[in-house]
């Protein structure tokens, strides 16, 4: 629909004519932006930066040209990440956020290895984070979803068997795993990445709530990329994520990836505090702490399935009804994830783990709500 008042010329254009066939496979990713609720639906870190934290970033404005384009390379960025993580600067590639590589992966290894394909295929397990399949049949790939088993776990025969017929070019393994919440068992994994066909890519956005990570076996493999975000630490305002590849991997993304993919203003702040851990790392404990007493305390309702997790997030089957719930809490001013769809989706909802307050407040709204069905 045109806004009031634009004028277009009468004349025919065939959109479809030049649209990819694979677009209509596709739908926008869709996020609320609600105001005035308790947000516990994107699994950004709730708790808020100190004062002191924020203040000392002022100064940061002053030094940011922002009539320059930001420096391509992220010198100074790249160089601490490499310092604080202990990986070669030329195996880092950063990302405005880390979906922004999914895209990229598919743009530069997507090449059709099966006879007879016109297109390459990336092999995810289901259900997982739903970018790996946007950012794959967008830009022009195929998609092998093998679906995990009952405990949420990979499947590892169905695995193997997608493998030896499909020859997927990626694979990737969220771990912790979104929307489930669980690490997913290093061993598959490794075997996947021993049979040294396919690129396998471990998604660690919520590494730093599972305490468990594949960052020192990185130099191990010449198929393993690990990724990363800032997203779920505190920073999702500052869209960055962190590639940490073989070399050779590192460039041919260079190659794809725009020129200036990261803002200056996020190269300063994303330096500032890599500089200042203490200043954000509290906020981790926090979460990982009310993460222990939200799961003992979704447990008490009966009405709620409660799957473990080593993220900052809670999955939860409703059994008197997901969306119901959704809703219910809703009118109350508190945002959840609702994942409900016929079959293994069935009435599931995702609840970030909130601060304290915002815990408390959805706890006591689920009391009433559950108590009423
Ligand atoms: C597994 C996983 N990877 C990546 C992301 C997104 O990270 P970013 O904000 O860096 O794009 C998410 C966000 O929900 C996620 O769940």
């Amino acid at each position: 629909m045109l806004q009031t008042g634009w004028k277009q010329a009468n004349m025919p254009f065939d959109l479809h004519s030049i649209l990819q066939p694979w677009m209509a496979q596709l739908a926008a990713y869709h996020v609320d932006q609600p105001t005035g609720m308790i947000k516990l639906d994107a699994n950004e870190n709730s708790c808020p930066h100190d004062p002191e934290f924020v203040e000392s970033l002022g100064p940061l404005l002053k030094e940011v040209a922002l009539n320059r384009y930001p420096d391509p390379a992220a010198t100074r960025l790249t160089g601490e990440i490499s310092r604080a993580w202990g990986v070669p600067r030329e195996c880092i590639v950063l990302g405005n956020g880390s979906d922004e590589f999914i895209p990229l992966m598919t743009a530069a290894f997507g090449r059709p290895r099966k006879p007879g394909k016109d297109r390459g295929c990336m092999l995810y397990p289901t259900p997982t984070f739903s970018m790996f399949r946007i950012g794959t049949i967008g830009f022009g790939c195929e998609v092998l979803e093998v679906p995990l088993d009952r405990r949420w776990q990979l499947d590892e025969a169905a695995i193997h068997g997608a493998l030896d017929e499909h020859q997927p070019n990626v694979c990737y393994f969220a771990t912790p795993n979104n929307p489930t919440g669980a690490l997913f068992d290093e061993q598959v994994i490794t075997r996947v990445i021993e049979r040294g066909e396919s690129l396998v890519v471990v998604d660690e956005a919520y590494a730093d709530f599972s305490g468990a990570s594949w960052l020192d076996r990185l130099e191990r493999w010449p198929n393993l990329v690990e990724f990363r975000t800032f997203s779920k630490i505190g920073f999702a305002a500052l869209r960055l994520g962190v590639m940490m590849a073989p070399p050779a991997v590192a460039h041919e993304i260079h190659k794809v990836r725009g020129p200036y993919n990261i803002g200056g203003l996020t190269q300063a702040i994303a330096l500032h505090a890599l500089r200042r851990p203490e200043s954000w790392r509290k906020g981790i404990e926090l979460i990982r702490r009310e993460r222990q007493r939200l799961d003992a305390e979704l447990r008490r309702f009966s009405q709620l399935e409660v799957f473990p997790s080593d993220a900052n997030f809670i999955l939860c089957r409703v059994r008197t009804g997901g969306p119901e719930l959704f809703e219910a809490l809703k009118s109350r001013r508190i945002l959840i994830r609702n994942l409900h769809s016929p079959g293994v989706m069935e009435n599931l909802v995702r609840i970030t783990v909130g601060v304290e307050s915002e815990n408390t407040r959805l706890l006591e709204a689920l009391a009433e709500i559950l108590s009423a069905t």
